[in-house]
């Protein structure tokens, strides 16, 4: 098949690319490079000897869309692009609207008037808000604490309408949980711009030597150690989640709503613990007031995943440390 990614060029967009193009499919990216560079994907064609064609634009210009569904036969759309800062989502909210929702939007009547009516967004658990319950199931309540999460929550139910008022479209929403690490081969990985919001790659780049000490937002949380739960899942694992949406959906009809994560939740100290003694490194950390806006724990039943997808994560936090450190270390200065 020949798959349109876009925001291909960004973190988990170029470990999806990697494992569709080893799967045999033909990947088009269509990125604007706001939180990316084509370097990133120069490397998804060393990992996989072959090129890819990337075209650089924006969702929500209508015709430079349109423009790549006449010149490509695509058969359905992988589609990464958004903003996904949550602090600056509050600050911008309109900013964050416009691009995510409206830019969805302009993908999905483009993708109409071209007869494509296959498509995987990436949604997030940040739906789930602060659940009442742990492991999150699919079927719990939503709720977002923020525009970025808002963006997601809407997209979502602007898709299953979407899907209704026309059932030719197939839809898989994958929720994702805490993506971490990096390709193995170490030549792409997470790339974030200034300081890191994220905990893994603010650790990575202590470790490196960037920054002097992580600061543990919270240590009273109720938890087993006090500070927060989360589920990591490498990258890879993530990207292979898509493949299988991707075969799911080719056969399926309607909006199949999944959860992306392990069902493990680790605490921030765990993580700490794993990466030093993966990297040998000490991280210097203090422990620091709660970050507004965070819940004390996330972890997913993933049980859907397998029976809907036939897909489990298959790497520890441990693959994830020694993976993610290793691009840290063979890229300390990023792409
Ligand atoms: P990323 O920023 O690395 O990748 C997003 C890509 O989209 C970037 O290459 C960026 O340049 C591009 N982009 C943004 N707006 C665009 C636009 N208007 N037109 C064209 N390209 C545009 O982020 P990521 O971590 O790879 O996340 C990919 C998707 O997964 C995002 O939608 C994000 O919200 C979602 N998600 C990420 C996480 C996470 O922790 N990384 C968790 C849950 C959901
Ligand atoms: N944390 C620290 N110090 C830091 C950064 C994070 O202690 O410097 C802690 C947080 O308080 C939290 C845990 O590490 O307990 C994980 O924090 P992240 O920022 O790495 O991840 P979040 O779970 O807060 O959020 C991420 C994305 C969201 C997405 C969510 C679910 O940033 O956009 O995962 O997919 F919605």
């Amino acid at each position: 098949m020949t798959i349109l990614v876009t925001g291909g060029a960004g973190y988990i967009g170029t470990h999806t690319l990697v494992e569709l193009m080893q799967a045999g499919h033909q990947v088009v990216v269509f990125d604007n490079f706001c939180n990316s560079t084509p370097a990133a994907v120069l490397r998804v064609e060393q990992i996989c000897a072959r090129k890819v064609k990337i075209i650089q634009g924006d969702i929500c210009d209508r015709q430079a869309l349109t423009q790549v569904f006449t010149s490509h036969q695509i058969d359905a759309v992988i589609h990464f692009a958004g903003l996904k800062a949550v602090g600056e989502s509050v600050a911008k909210p309109l900013l964050y609207y416009r691009n995510n929702v409206s830019g969805t939007a302009t993908l999905c009547e483009v993708m109409a008037e071209a007869g494509v009516t296959r498509l995987v967004f990436s949604s997030s658990a940040t739906v789930y808000g602060d659940p009442q319950h742990l492991p999150i199931v699919e079927d719990f309540a939503t709720c977002a604490t923020n525009p970025y999460g808002r963006t997601k929550l809407f997209i979502e139910e602007m898709l299953r309408d979407l899907q209704r008022s026309d059932t030719s479209w197939r839809i898989a929403l994958l929720r994702y949980f805490n993506p971490i690490g990096a390709h193995p081969s170490g030549l792409i990985g997470e790339n974030p711009a200034g300081i890191p919001n994220n905990l893994f790659p603010f650790i990575t780049q202590v470790a490196i030597g960037k920054r002097e000490s992580l600061s543990v937002f919270g240590g009273d949380y109720q938890t087993p150690d006090g500070t927060g739960v989360r589920d990591y899942i490498h990258v890879v694992d993530l990207a292979l989640g898509h493949l299988c949406a991707l075969e799911r959906i080719m056969d399926k009809e309607g909006v199949l709503t999944v959860n992306l994560g392990t069902g493990q939740g680790y605490s921030v100290l765990e993580m700490i613990n794993t990466f030093e003694q993966v990297s040998g490194r000490t991280i210097p950390y203090q422990i620091v007031d709660r970050r507004p806006g965070d819940i004390a724990s996330c972890y997913a039943d993933p049980s859907l995943a397998r029976h809907e997808l036939g897909w489990v994560a298959e790497c520890g936090l441990k693959e994830m440390c020694r993976d993610g450190w290793n691009w840290q270390q063979q890229n300390p200065t990023g792409y």
